[in-house]
């Protein structure tokens, strides 16, 4: 079964990507084939900054690669390296009713917002069809937040079918939501926008500052504290095994422990967790011409599948054989 996602490069990865996202697109390539991209076209509707855009995107790169995305087993890519997929962009906006485009979310908070659109946003999602369905893509691994772009993919997929024959294949999502929300350090959803995130990769000092002034109550050190309303000790729920659970949970009902205490543990806890990836991160970081080697590889292996994709599109329409 072919496996897809995509991410977006528009900024640095944060512990909710990881736990939500991440984490699963590298448990499915074992048994998938899985293709994951960089999704840097989209980037473009938040960052216009080019030396930003580029940064963020190889960054990506090696946040996935350090993670254990494992380029032997899935292919990554950058989205704008396979031109094939503004193509067929253009193709299914032909079959996109605006109604589909108006009724999306991402579009309809920005308009709420009084934020100016432009023709980027509103046809995001037409974008985002065209990545999954170039690479006859089966299963989308998303969270639920993506959902109804996957809903409007098939829409789209639908309508082509039915004007021109079976071209497209349909895909189904996936939605990841065992791990729910990852709360940020102020207790909203962990998100960039919210200013509220942990970076995967910080500096130690940095990340350490951060867990620090993960928001608490004020209730005094001797008191006796409740784990399952705090939210250091959520987001120690997403490292910790459960017997290191249970202990930190004891050591809160007992009092004597400060929050001070606990975010130590945390960031002692998530350190260690993801020392390997720090590693394996600077290893690549210091090897340039190795990340470039592996995204083309990657982007040559998407792109003869998007190729042939697009041909048997481009001859159902009645458009000539893509020149060679
Ligand atoms: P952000 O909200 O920081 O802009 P994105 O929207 O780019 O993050 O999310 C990329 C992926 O990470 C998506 O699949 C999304 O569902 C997942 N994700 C982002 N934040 C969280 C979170 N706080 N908890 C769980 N999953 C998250
Ligand atoms: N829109 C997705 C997000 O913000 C990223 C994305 C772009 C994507 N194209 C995709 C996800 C194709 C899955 C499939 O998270």
């Amino acid at each position: 079964m072919r496996v897809l996602s995509g991410i977006q490069c528009t900024g640095r990865f944060h512990w909710g990507n990881y736990f939500g996202a991440i984490q699963q697109y590298i448990a499915l390539q074992d048994n998938e084939q899985a293709f994951y991209f960089i999704a840097d076209l989209h980037a473009l509707t938040t960052i216009r900054d080019h030396r930003l855009l580029q940064q963020y995107s190889r960054d990506a790169a090696l946040d996935l690669l350090a993670l254990g995305l494992d380029p032997t087993k899935a292919t990554l890519f950058r989205q704008s390296d396979i031109p094939e997929v503004t193509e067929l962009t253009w193709l299914l906006m032909t079959v996109t009713n605006l109604s589909w485009l108006e009724k999306c979310h991402a579009y309809k908070e920005k308009k709420a917002r009084g934020v100016a659109a432009d023709a980027g946003l509103f046809t995001y999602p037409v974008l985002m069809a065209a990545d999954i369905l170039l690479y006859d893509s089966e299963l989308v691994p998303v969270g639920i937040d993506q959902v109804q772009h996957i809903e409007i993919t098939r829409d789209m997929a639908q309508r082509l079918n039915s004007i021109y024959g079976d071209v497209l294949t349909l895909p189904q999502s996936r939605v990841m939501e065992a791990t729910a929300k990852v709360p940020g350090i102020d207790g909203k959803k962990m998100s960039k926008s919210y200013g509220n995130i942990i970076e995967l990769f910080a500096t130690p000092k940095k990340t350490r500052n951060k867990i620090m002034s993960i928001k608490t109550d004020s209730i005094p050190l001797e008191t006796p504290k409740d784990p399952d309303s705090c939210l250091v000790f959520t987001l120690y729920r997403l490292f910790a095994t459960p017997e290191q659970q249970a202990d930190l949970t004891q050591r809160y009902r007992a009092g004597g422990m400060g929050y001070g205490e606990a975010k130590k543990i945390l960031y002692e806890t998530a350190m260690e967790h993801f020392a390997e990836a720090r590693q394996r991160r600077e290893d690549l970081e210091a090897h340039p011409d190795r990340l470039e080697d592996i995204l083309q590889t990657g982007a040559q292996t998407a792109r003869a599948k998007g190729q042939e994709v697009l041909d048997r599109v481009r001859t159902a329409c009645g458009l000539s054989a893509r020149m060679k």
